[in-house]
């Protein structure tokens, strides 16, 4: 079994540009990818170089020094997943760390996404997505999200999208959805041609999604 010691030796030796300052010190770039210069696949954990485009600063900072599974299948990169299976949970950090890497990663920004509209859906117009978002789209065999008892349910291929609207910038949702390629070149998500309207449907739909209403 690989521990994180040796998992972050081996990642610094992959990662040649690491950004600055304290995500350096603590050794984040030894498995994330922090530069839109660094390759895709050379990173055993997801990419945080749009970190700030991304994330919401408050779940960051949660995140940091009290980490959870977003990706319960594991984060699957290559050969590296039988090994992630193996790993202790994620380093964690105390609140004044917390709030140096937060204010760091909300500095990392690729892109300038459109502003979208983030207001709740009507009770008629949630059900729609929702259906869409199970049956239509198919969303739910590869994410999990919540039923309308406040269940968790779905596929665990992709990130739990439990907490998203906790957890993601709206306009980031809109965005990635639009256009995946500005944020990762080999996905493994379909790619989907939604009008408009749909999409700022989805991505207020997916906003709705909050660990408050876990049951
Ligand atoms: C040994 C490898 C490793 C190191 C070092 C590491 N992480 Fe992670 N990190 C991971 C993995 C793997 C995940 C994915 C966890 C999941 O999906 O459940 C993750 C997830 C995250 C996420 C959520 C990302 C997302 O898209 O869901 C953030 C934010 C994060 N790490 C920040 C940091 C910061 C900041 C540091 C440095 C202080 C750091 N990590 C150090 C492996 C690492
Ligand atoms: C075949 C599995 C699959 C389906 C179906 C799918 N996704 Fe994904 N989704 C993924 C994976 C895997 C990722 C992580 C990025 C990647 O590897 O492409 C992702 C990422 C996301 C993210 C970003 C979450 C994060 O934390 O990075 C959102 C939001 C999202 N999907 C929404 C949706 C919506 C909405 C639908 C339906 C319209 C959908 N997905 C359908 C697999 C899927």
């Amino acid at each position: 079994m690989k521990t994180w010691a040796t998992l972050i030796l081996s990642g610094l030796l992959l990662s040649t540009h690491a950004s600055a300052g304290v995500l350096d010190e603590k050794g984040c770039g030894s498995c994330h990818r922090l530069n839109a210069e660094e390759t895709e696949n050379s990173f055993t954990a997801p990419a945080l170089h749009y970190a700030g485009n991304k994330f919401q600063a408050e779940w960051l900072k949660q995140f940091l020094k009290n980490p959870e599974v977003i990706r319960p299948a594991g984060f699957i990169t290559g050969p590296e997943f039988l090994q992630a299976k193996n790993l202790p949970p994620h380093p964690s950090f105390t609140e004044e760390d917390a709030n140096a890497l937060t204010e760091n990663l909300m500095g990392l920004k690729i892109s300038e996404p459109a502003a979208v509209a983030s207001e709740p859906l009507s009770k008629g117009l949630r059900a729609k997505i929702k259906y869409q978002f199970e049956r239509t789209f198919g969303c739910i065999s590869c994410h999990q999200s919540l039923n309308l008892a406040g269940k968790i349910r779905g596929g665990i291929s992709g990130p739990s999208l439990v907490n998203a609207g906790n957890r993601l910038q709206a306009d980031w949702i809109a965005d990635w959805l639009k256009s995946p390629g500005t944020y990762k070149v080999k996905g493994r998500m379909p790619r989907y041609k939604m009008d408009p309207t749909t999409l700022d449907q989805f991505t207020r739909f997916l906003m709705t999604l909050k660990k408050e209403n876990i049951k």
